[in-house]
């Protein structure tokens, strides 16, 4: 590729200094184009007598958002980031960055080897690499740190979160107040360049591993160790930064590499990396396109001011959203925003929030008991009790009272979004969104597509979860839709193997330990092992007939062991207490349990067993609702469960997982117990045809259309 083939740098001279201008859409992703386009830019200037300084900046409100993370895959990659920073660092011209947007990763990393630095107040830089499972590689973990303080240093790229550039002074020559005044600022910047402070190496600058930075040191390690546990790249992070200290700047830089490559060849790094672009990919659907309408969104009601719609209110106050709460009983209403304001008043008192802003927040919020005060609302979100007939009713009024072009929600977690829309005449504007316990604070959103629901409704909604801070996920309808249906057959097996000997505190511990925050039966007891009991009687006609379905869930409701709630559920808990304790009760339940179902207990449950039997099935789940539909591509149900369930974002979600695996070892595993423990039931093992299709022609979940 030529210079004059390279749009992704624009060159221009003027005045003696040469600008170096990135315009690649839309975040400047250092590119092999881009590096190129630098490289053939410095170049050129180097060679150019009438140019006495370089500039490199961006046509764009970002200068960087680092390294092209789809070239990761591989290809041709020369030259590679390190080489061109090389070059711009030893350029025998002063070469001034100057930041008119944030610079993230490897866009930083370009910065830091530039021998100036220009930005304005209100920015922001970062070196969030460790999100990807890896490590800054371009030189950051020993630039930066010869920049700004150990602790800084590594806090950024321990944590990967963005810092603002006035907390950086070392970082930056020169901190605009504006970015309007910026332009000016550098102008009297590149004038002042002279003699011999123009030059100046951030790889000139020499660390050594003094007392208090060791400190420093052991300090951010042993944090590191407790808050990323299961994750590899935040130690090796460390690991590089410290050669900052203890090596030469090249040694720095050769180790950082090497850590680097490890990590890159993590399946943590793939995970991770596939991660991310699943989360923008959720946004991708076909269901609408740059020409479908919006609706406005500017008035919300909620039905309901329970646990949930308390919840999703707040999301809409604090995006700046007026909300009208609806209630049947006044008390009910008053017990609802009084929750609100008690949950605002503990963020200020965590220092969160001003007093100021609860009271913007409250002021945001009203309340009533008559639909008539909703004829003027743009959305309505329905969450009161899971009952059919009551969903119905309260959509019928709906209907009878809000305006045309109204788009009426539901949040149900499991009933059938077409018929509630049979409620009103008006299904093409009905739809589900189903906000996650605790709603103001669970990212994931699932957005249900009802059969007649219209694509500028859909649009309008997965668009507002952007403006509320939702990560949404369109999904299908169907019992549960994609989460909960999900959690249910791996709940199912987990009981099961408590049925067969195994403990709630093995099961747990086995799913812990592979990432989740917590196991199935610890799970069960905080949401409730009542509400399981509720959906398996009130479904009877859809479930197992197997009499051993649920046994021992069911057994323990019957005592009034609900969980936490209770005291006793799967565990035991002191008074006022959260942690499980183990509970012998609850085995002599499971072993009667299985003794009058004719189920054999075992001692050798291995934690093998439990992993395949729990999260393969949770996976073959998966694979059904993707032969079906419900879900249009895996990696919407790996950000469901990353975000709905807290599956280890170092795994990349159930399907990611899978595929790592390989789906012929997924098929092979459930296929061998299914045959060791025999036929036992009619929903047991079962794998699904789309996992055996996969299996057999060496697919992934990632490649599979419908
Ligand atoms: N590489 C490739 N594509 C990228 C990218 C990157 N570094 N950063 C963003 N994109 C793509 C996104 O996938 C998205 O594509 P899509 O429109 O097709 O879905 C598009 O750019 C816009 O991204 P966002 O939707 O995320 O845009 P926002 O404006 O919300 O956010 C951002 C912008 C803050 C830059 C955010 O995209 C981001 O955090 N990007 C990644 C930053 C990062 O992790 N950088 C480190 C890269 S690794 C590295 O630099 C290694 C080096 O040390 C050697
Ligand atoms: P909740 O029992 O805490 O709150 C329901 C509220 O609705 C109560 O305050 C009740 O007074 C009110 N209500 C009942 N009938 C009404 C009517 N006809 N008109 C106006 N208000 C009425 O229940 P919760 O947990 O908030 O659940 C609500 C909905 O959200 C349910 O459909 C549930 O399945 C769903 N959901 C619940 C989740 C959870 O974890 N609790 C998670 C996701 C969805």
């Amino acid at each position: 590729m030529t210079q004059a083939e390279n749009n992704a740098v624009m060159y221009e001279v003027k005045d003696g200094v040469a600008k170096l201008v990135m315009q690649s859409a839309p975040v400047n992703a250092l590119s092999r184009a881009l590096r190129m386009g630098l490289i053939d830019g410095v170049t050129n200037a180097l060679q150019d007598d009438s140019v006495s300084t370089i500039v490199i900046t961006s046509s764009l409100p970002i200068f960087s958002g680092g390294a092209d993370i789809s070239e990761f895959s591989g290809g041709d990659l020369s030259p590679m980031l390190p080489e061109v920073l090389d070059k711009i660092e030893h350029a025998s011209k002063p070469v001034v960055a100057v930041l008119p947007g944030p610079a993230f990763g490897g866009g930083l990393e370009l910065a830091l080897a530039c021998h100036h630095r220009i930005t304005f107040a209100s920015n922001k830089v970062g070196l969030p690499e460790v999100n990807l499972g890896i490590l800054p590689g371009a030189g950051g973990t020993q630039r930066l740190p010869r920049l700004v303080d150990a602790q800084t240093a590594l806090t950024m790229i321990v944590t990967g979160k963005p810092t603002p550039v006035t907390k950086l002074p070392g970082v930056f020559d020169k901190i605009s107040e504006t970015p309007e005044s910026l332009l000016a600022d550098t102008r009297d910047y590149l004038s002042s360049l002279n003699g011999s402070n123009a030059i100046k190496r951030t790889c000139d600058i020499t660390l050594s591993m003094d007392e208090k930075t060791q400190a420093v040191f052991d300090a951010v390690t042993q944090q590191t160790q407790k808050t990323t546990k299961g994750f590899y790249a935040p130690l090796k992070c460390i690991e590089a930064v410290r050669g900052a200290y203890t090596l030469a700047f090249e040694d720095g830089l050769k180790n950082e590499s090497k850590l680097f490559l490890a990590c890159m060849a993590t399946p943590q790094a793939r995970a991770q990396q596939h991660f991310f672009f699943a989360e923008r990919a959720a946004g991708h659907v076909n269901d609408f396109d740059k020409s479908t309408p919006e609706r406005a969104i500017n008035r919300v009601a909620i039905i309901g001011a329970g646990t949930m719609g308390g919840g999703i209110a707040m999301n809409f106050a604090n995006a700046g959203i007026p909300v009208t709460l609806l209630e049947l009983k006044e008390e009910a209403l008053e017990k609802g925003l009084a929750l609100i304001r008690k949950n605002y008043e503990n963020s200020a008192k965590k220092g969160k929030l001003t007093q100021a802003q609860v009271e913007a927040r409250m002021s945001l919020l009203s309340g009533t008991t008559a639909y008539e005060d909703l004829a003027d609302v743009d959305l309505v979100i329905e969450a009161v009790f899971e009952k059919m007939e009551v969903k119905k009713a309260v959509f019928s009024t709906l209907d009878s009272v809000c305006k045309p072009g109204a788009i009426l929600a539901s949040n149900t977690s499991t009933l059938d979004i077409d018929e509630i829309a049979t409620a009103t005449s008006r299904p093409e504007d009905v739809i589900g969104l189903h906000f996650f316990s605790p709603a103001n604070v669970m990212k994931l959103l699932e957005v249900v597509k009802a059969e007649k629901t219209a694509p500028d409704v859909i649009k309008t909604c997965m668009k507002m979860a952007k403006k509320i801070r939702k990560v949404a996920v369109l999904v299908g309808v169907c019992f549960g839709f994609v989460g909960n249906r999900m959690i249910e057959p791996y709940g199912r097996e987990a009981n099961r193997l408590l049925l067969e000997g195994a403990s709630p505190e093995q099961v747990d511990r086995v799913l812990t330990e592979f990432g989740m925050p917590m196991g199935p039966f610890t799970m069960g007891d905080m949401a409730g092992l009542d509400i399981g009991y509720y959906v398996r009687q009130s479904r009877q006609e859809h479930i197992s007939h197997d009499p051993a379905y649920g046994a021992v869930a069911d057994r323990l409701v019957e005592m009034g062991r609900n969980g936490l709630k209770s005291g006793r559920g799967a565990y035991q808990y002191e008074p006022g207490s959260r942690v499980p304790i183990p509970d012998p009760e609850v085995l002599d339940i499971a072993k009667k349990e299985a003794h009058r179902l004719g189920v054999k207990q075992r001692s050798d449950i291995s934690d093998e067993e439990i992993l395949v039997r729990v999260m393969f099935t949770l996976i073959n789940e998966g694979a059904c609702i993707l032969e079906e539909g419900i879900a249009a591509k895996s990696s919407d149900i790996d950000v469901i469960y990353v975000y709905g369930y807290g599956f280890p974002v170092y795994r990349g979600g159930p399907m990611q997982y899978a595929d790592e695996v390989g789906l012929g070892t997924i098929l092979d595993k459930l296929v061998t117990y299914r045959d060791q423990l025999g036929d036992y039931g009619d929903m047991w093992l079962q794998p699904s045809d789309l996992l055996i299709s996969l299996a057999k022609d060496g697919g992934t979940f990632k490649h599979y259309q419908k």
